[in-house]
């Protein structure tokens, strides 16, 4: 299948938005990272996204709107939580998981009786959804398993020749993807770590009484361990996997890196190409921005072996990037 790149001129996501509401697949910017969208309430179209990505079908899809009242037909009713947290954060890189609407196709929501929805504020997903005119399920537009993409090359690396088209907007300003919250429940549960922090939901949703929560699963050492068990079910896969072997070195800086240096020596000595990911600590947002590109740069220089120092994970951000950047590593450590 030929895959037509689509400009952001209103002509343009028009036809891409047609093109969705035939059923097709086409990717779109959003300012987490790039989806790939299909018609949510088309199962067929649907399907067709898992087989492109060569996703698990039991890992169900997010499904944007472009503007509040749609979250109505998808839902049966809006809580006070809810509400509080779409005010606080829509449009935006949120994800609400809510009960479902009978109406919704199971393959949208891998089987689950509830769904998550996110209203995205990149105008150009926004536009888009509009066009289309449905919900639009979109997972982020990488083949499963790879870095997520943050720029429409990376989505043509992936899925080039897979789906029908892409609209080709700029980089995605965040570079991780949406918070992911649970709220069927009285407290906020954070099932997927993101740019909207803990502690901006614990503020937002004060008023309410109520205490936000993280997933148990986000906080342990990862597969191997007894209390991994994540609600979310896109959280239990191996995620984000660069080609190389990849290490993540933790300690004090300036231990972190005369290690990663010695490290570096070391394999060089073996004659391994080795990619160093360092970020700084003072700027999380820009860890968050560069870290899934960074990573498909080094597949493209056929580096061997990644030595990423570890970023504090105190703060909201810091935690949400070292959450992908464990899973890169398959949680391999290296303490400094
Ligand atoms: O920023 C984002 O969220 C991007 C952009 C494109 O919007 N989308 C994205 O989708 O990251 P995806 O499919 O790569 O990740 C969705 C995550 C998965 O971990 C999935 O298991 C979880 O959200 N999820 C979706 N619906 C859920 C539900 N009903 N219950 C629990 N987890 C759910
Ligand atoms: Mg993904």
């Amino acid at each position: 299948m030929e895959t037509r790149v689509f400009t952001t001129s209103e002509e343009d996501i028009a036809e891409a938005g047609r093109v969705l509401a035939r059923g097709g697949l086409v990717a779109f910017p959003t300012e987490t990272v790039y989806g790939l969208g299909a018609d949510a309430m088309n199962g067929a179209a649907v399907k067709a996204v898992y087989a492109a990505k060569g996703r698990p079908s039991d890992n169900p899809m997010i499904v944007h709107i472009a503007d509040f009242p749609e979250i109505e037909k998808l839902t049966p009713r809006i809580t006070p939580l809810m509400k509080c947290l779409m005010e606080a954060f829509w449009p935006g890189p949120m994800t609400l998981v809510v009960p479902k609407v009978a109406g919704i196709p199971d393959e949208t929501t891998g089987g689950l009786d509830t769904v998550g929805i996110r209203m995205p504020s990149d105008p150009v997903a926004r536009e888009f959804i509009r066009k289309s005119g449905c919900p639009i399920a979109a997972p982020s537009a990488n083949t499963s398993g790879r870095p997520s993409p943050t720029r429409a090359d990376h989505v043509l690396q992936d899925m080039d020749g897979k789906i029908h088209g892409i609209i080709r907007g700029g980089d995605c300003q965040v570079g991780i993807e949406s918070t992911v919250i649970d709220v069927t429940g009285s407290n906020p549960v954070i099932l997927r770590p993101g740019i909207i922090t803990k502690d901006q939901i614990q503020k937002a949703v004060a008023g309410l009484g109520c205490q936000a929560e993280i997933d148990p699963a986000l906080l342990s050492q990862g597969p191997q361990s007894a209390d991994f068990k994540p609600k979310a079910p896109g959280m239990k896969y191996r995620h984000y996997a660069p080609k190389a072997e990849m290490f993540i070195v933790s300690g004090g800086e300036d231990a972190v890196n005369s290690k990663i240096q010695s490290l570096k020596e070391e394999y060089e000595m073996a004659g391994k190409k080795v990619g160093v990911l360092l970020f700084k600590e003072g700027d999380l947002k820009a860890a968050a921005h560069d870290f899934f590109k960074r990573l498909r740069d080094f597949d493209d220089d056929n580096t061997d072996v990644i030595l990423a120092g570890a970023l504090s994970q105190e703060d909201g951000v810091g935690f949400a990037v070292m959450n992908r950047m464990l899973k890169s590593a398959g949680y391999s450590i290296i303490e400094a």
